[in-house]
């Protein structure tokens, strides 16, 4: 076993881990955190994307031990205050989702994909997510929504400027 210090979603862990455990176990076995789902076991879905110290990352390729002393955000952890983030909100008006099982990972590569190119056309927002799986949607609709929440993060952005 190896400790690690973790932070998740605002909250702080100290906690045992084998060495060979993965980050995604780790986060929904031993936290709890089981909005992050697993959906392959092939490194290609993406359905288990959280950010790892600001960045997008599947955390089934991610041991939990390479977590140490960083800063995890799921999708637990992105709405403030009892409001829903703009991307989840977006995902849900614009109709984002079926079955809903990608949606934990599309939002979180969608949030990154905004903190890169906060305007991206419709090609960067196709190409942005194209690590993210949707066996439902045709994808149609998850690219309305990106389109939707840049518009109202760039314009929120530009107010608070
Ligand atoms: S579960 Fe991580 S990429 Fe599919
Ligand atoms: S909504 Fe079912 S996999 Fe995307």
């Amino acid at each position: 076993m190896t400790q690690i210090s973790v932070r998740v979603d605002g909250a702080s862990y100290a906690d045992d881990v084998e060495p060979r455990t993965l980050l995604v176990h780790y986060l929904r076995e031993q936290l709890g955190k089981v909005g992050t789902v697993v959906g392959c076991d092939t490194s290609n879905c993406g359905a288990c994307t959280v950010h790892l110290d600001g960045e997008s990352v599947k955390s089934c390729t991610v041991l939990a031990v390479q977590a140490d002393g960083s800063e995890v955000t799921t999708i637990e952890g992105i709405a403030e205050g009892g409001e829903l983030h703009p991307m989840q909100r977006a995902f849900h008006e614009k109709h984002g989702l079926q079955c809903g099982y990608c949606t934990p990972g599309m939002i979180m590569a969608s949030i990154d994909l905004l903190k890169n190119n906060p305007n991206p056309s419709e090609a960067e927002i196709r190409e942005g997510i194209e690590g993210n799986l949707c066996r439902c949607t045709g994808y149609v609709n998850i690219v309305r929504a990106v389109q939707q929440a840049a518009g109202e993060m760039s314009s929120t952005a530009g107010a608070q400027a």
